[in-house]
């Protein structure tokens, strides 16, 4: 396949741009390298699979880029994984960076796949946050999302745009609800890279809260598997799907793991809980199972032990 990937120096968008690059396709690699965090570390993801064969990587804003002059060099799949992420930021000024990255740029490159009309796949990485304080779990596509964060809000409005230009259109978009993702390349700002960085270096680390609240942690390369399967896929998909790990784990719990497999001790601190933050995710996946055949694959056990590998590597 040829593929846009929009997001394509991030945590999730670097990792899929490669193993597609491993697969033999090729990749228009996007990004604008926003400051969101360190942008050093957005160039080591690009440069992770920029030699590959196959590969194009552009330093472009989505709000400005000539998408229509993009689209036309002949792209198949646009894996749209750009954006503004994290839950506790999305508060007061900030929401202004979420909403322009979330919807704006969304809304510009839906409007401008439906104008190129020959995508075969338009898939976007919407979030379990679009479920807010869920009123059943595992919780299914079925249920009413009620965002308990702006992010939240930003991320359903994009998954909404996604359904209006799939229903007017005949845009194929799908949006995969990701539940918190983790692995190698993760974001600093996320609770993993940020524990195991100070298990590793003997540095305090903040809970906010009792460390009772529990997520449905996801391993990358199961999120990208996913992905990629629902590319090749050649029939109609359900326009939203969840993608979740299969283990709802409290974060005191991964505190214990971790302080096991780095064999280090934990200086915790438990701060006040944060507005936005959740109290448990837990996802059913059985729709991906049914239509996709795709299952998480990496236990927890597992997949943490491959992100405290790339920790050591790249402290
Ligand atoms: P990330 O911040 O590492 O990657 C997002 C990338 O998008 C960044 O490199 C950023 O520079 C780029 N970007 C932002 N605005 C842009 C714009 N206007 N034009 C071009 N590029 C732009 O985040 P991530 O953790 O890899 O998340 C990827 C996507 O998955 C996001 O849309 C996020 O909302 C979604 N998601 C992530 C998780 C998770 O746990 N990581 C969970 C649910 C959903
Ligand atoms: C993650 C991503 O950051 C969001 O972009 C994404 O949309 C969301 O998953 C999702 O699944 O939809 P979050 O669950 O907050 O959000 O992920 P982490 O940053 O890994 O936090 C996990 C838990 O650890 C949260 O309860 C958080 O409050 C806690 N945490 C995090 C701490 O106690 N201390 C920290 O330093 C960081």
């Amino acid at each position: 396949m040829k593929a846009l990937v929009t997001g394509a120096a991030g945590f999730v968008g670097s990792t899929l741009s490669r193993t597609l690059l491993r697969q033999g396709h090729s990749v228009l690699a996007l990004d604008n390298l926003s400051n969101y965090y360190d942008r050093p570390l957005k160039r080591q993801n690009v440069d992770s699979y920029s030699g590959l064969p196959g590969c194009t990587f552009i330093e472009a804003d989505l709000n400005m880029v000539d998408l229509d002059d993009l689209l036309s060099g002949g792209i198949d799949v646009v894996f749209h994984l750009a954006g503004q992420p994290g839950i506790r930021g999305s508060w007061g000024q900030e929401f202004t960076t979420y909403t322009r990255a979330n919807v704006d740029a969304t809304q510009r490159l839906l409007e401008a796949c439906m104008r190129y009309g020959k995508l075969r796949r338009f898939v976007y990485a919407s979030s379990s946050s679009v479920y807010g304080q869920a009123e059943t779990y595992p919780t299914s596509e079925t249920t009413l999302p009620r965002p308990f964060s702006p992010y939240g809000v930003t991320k359903l409005a994009g998954e909404h745009l996604t359904g209006l230009y799939r229903a007017n259109y005949g845009v194929p978009t799908v949006a995969f609800r990701f539940f918190t993702v983790y692995g190698p390349a993760q974001r600093p700002d996320m609770a993993f890279t940020r524990f195991l960085r100070a298990a590793v270096s003997g540095t305090p680390i903040s809970i906010y809260g009792s460390g009772e609240q529990v997520r449905d942690f996801t391993f990358v390369d199961d999120i990208v598997t996913a992905l990629i399967l629902s590319a090749q896929s050649n029939g109609v998909l359900p326009p939203v799907m969840n993608l979740s790990g299969g283990s709802s784990v409290s974060v005191n719990a991964v505190l214990d793991t971790i302080k096991r497999i780095s064999d280090n001790e934990l200086l915790v601190d438990y701060t006040s809980p944060v507005k936005g933050d959740v109290t448990r995710t837990g996802g059913d996946s059985s729709l991906a199972l049914s239509e996709l055949g795709w299952a998480p694959e990496t236990p927890l056990s597992e997949g943490l032990r491959r992100h405290l590998e790339w920790v050591l590597a790249t402290q």
